[in-house]
């Protein structure tokens, strides 16, 4: 038996306070009295336990979806396909070069092999456009890379795949790799296509330094971005 401040005790049963028929009250028997069930209690506590448990169960799958969620999106952020409706230039001369924070690049940001997402500083019209900033030692470029492009060993090309659009967002060694149906594209010859089933190069971008160091395009991709264009 357990106290209580006032004296009674816990274990009594109340003789007061249950519910009669009109409030749905849990009776034992049609005689038309209002004897409470000894079951109300037990049953009333389970029906609000299995309410609490569906209710955990819910939380728990709405919470297990979200963790799926969580994973899932940016997984599909890295071969999520390219859409936008503006077509106009993307860069122009003197615009930025900026990563995911809207940061500028300094000359330092990358060392040899290292790439970075980035895009232009953000204009009208345009807020993201998907670029790649590669850099290796600059006697590696070669085959179809347009020198003119490059600076001190950077040189950008568009993210976009020109086969379907989705993110150019892998790398085997030096080759940068589609996820979608593994195309392949070699950054030190113009990213040429080696591989898979893009029909042609990602779009180099020409690029500078300022005067202050950071890098700039001089002007828009030299070819269109993304799937189809020549
Ligand atoms: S979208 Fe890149 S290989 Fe198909």
């Amino acid at each position: 038996m357990t106290g209580t401040d006032d004296g009674s005790s816990a274990d009594e049963v109340p003789t007061s306070g249950w519910p009669d028929a009109d409030d749905g009250c849990a009776c034992e028997g049609g005689d038309g009295g209002h004897r409470p069930s000894i079951y109300q209690n037990f049953y009333g506590d389970h029906r609000a336990e299995m309410e609490r448990r569906d209710y955990a169960k819910a939380l728990a799958t709405i919470g297990g979806l979200t963790a799926i969620g969580s994973l899932v999106a940016p997984l599909s952020g890295l071969s999520k396909v390219f859409e936008r409706e503006y077509t106009g230039p993307v860069y122009s001369d003197g615009v930025a070069l900026v990563d995911g924070e809207g940061s500028r690049i300094e000359e330092g940001r990358l060392g040899e092999g290292e790439q970075l997402t980035v895009f232009p500083e953000s204009h009208p019209g345009i807020e993201r456009a998907p670029t790649l900033l590669v850099r290796f030692a600059e006697g590696e470029y070669g085959g179809e890379t347009k020198s003119e492009f490059t600076v001190g060993g950077y040189a950008a090309y568009s993210k976009v795949c020109t086969h379907a659009g989705c993110m150019v967002a892998d790398r085997d060694g030096t080759t940068l790799v589609c996820p979608c149906h593994s195309g392949r594209f070699d950054p030190l010859s113009g990213a040429m296509v080696t591989g898979g089933p893009p029909a042609r190069s990602l779009p180099q971008l020409p690029i500078t330094l300022s005067s202050d160091g950071y890098l700039l395009a001089t002007g828009d991709f030299e070819g269109a971005v993304g799937p189809g264009g020549a």
